[in-house]
């Protein structure tokens, strides 16, 4: 009874084949990938996994404060395994399951099990995800304009998949203090060569001091203090200030 209670109890209608098949099509790699809060789950497939083979992905959230009532018995909690209908019996080898996750601080599970000649594998779970402290942050988006012996920066941080009630679209400021990491790149230097000309919040950043008619590009990103951790580069946008 306690076994149904903790999701264990999936029946799967399809013939069982050796223990050792089953093992050897077993999804691996089961990770979330999560770039401003877009939650997709990834994975291999099983080391003897071939021709045609169809997935299917369950997920869950661990409910803290009742996850000792099933434990040993069920180390994921007591929330029960839930279907991801759009990722029943998928050929891809991913599933965005970011509609299933988004109480950002709370932890979940994914686990997918493969079919393959009729044969199904065991599940293979991921490791517990917390979305607020596991997602990358992206760069913001940056618009140049020239001026007077400086450019001048627009930014504009990257949004989350979230949307307000009117239908516009929640931007990752909203859930993290972001600072703005601005570095020059003169052409005339190695491209490698990058300077921090500014650090802070504003969402628009003036660079001064700049000889007039030469070319300057900039690439930015977003930094996370509280988790000390740093977008990948905007793409670089460059011009000549006037
Ligand atoms: C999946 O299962 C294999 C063993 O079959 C294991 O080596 C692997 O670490 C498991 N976990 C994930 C997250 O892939
Ligand atoms: C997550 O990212 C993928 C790839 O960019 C995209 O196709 C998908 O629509 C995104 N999901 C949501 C819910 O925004
Ligand atoms: C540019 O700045 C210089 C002083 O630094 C000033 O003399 C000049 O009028 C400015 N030009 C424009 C277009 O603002």
């Amino acid at each position: 009874k306690l076994e149904q209670h903790c999701g264990l109890g999936f029946s799967f209608p399809l013939v069982s084949g050796t223990r050792e098949l089953q093992e050897l099509i077993k999804p691996q790699k089961v990770e979330f990938h999560s770039l401003n809060f877009n939650n997709t789950l990834h994975w291999q497939p099983g080391r003897a996994a071939t021709g045609d083979i169809i997935y299917f992905v369950q997920y869950k959230k661990l409910l803290k404060s009742t996850a000792s009532l099933c434990l040993p018995l069920h180390r994921y909690g007591q929330s029960l395994w839930k279907n991801k209908e759009e990722c029943w019996g998928i050929r891809e080898d991913f599933c965005d399951l970011t509609h299933q996750t988004s109480g950002i601080r709370e932890p979940y599970y994914g686990r997918v099990k493969s079919v393959s000649a009729g044969v199904h594998s065991d599940w293979n779970t991921s490791s517990r995800f917390t979305p607020w402290r596991e997602t990358k942050i992206g760069p913001p988006s940056v618009n140049v304009t020239p001026r007077n012996k400086s450019i001048q920066l627009k930014l504009q941080a990257p949004n989350s998949p979230y949307t307000r009630r009117r239908g516009s679209k929640i931007p990752m400021t909203n859930y993290y203090d972001l600072l703005y990491r601005v570095f020059l790149i003169n052409n005339m230097l190695n491209e490698k060569n990058k300077i921090l000309a500014y650090e802070g919040t504003d969402k628009v950043v003036k660079i001064e001091d700049l000889k007039p008619e030469v070319s300057y590009c900039v690439v930015v990103t977003s930094y996370l203090p509280v988790l000390d951790r740093s977008s990948a580069y905007s793409s670089k946008k460059c011009t000549v200030p006037l």
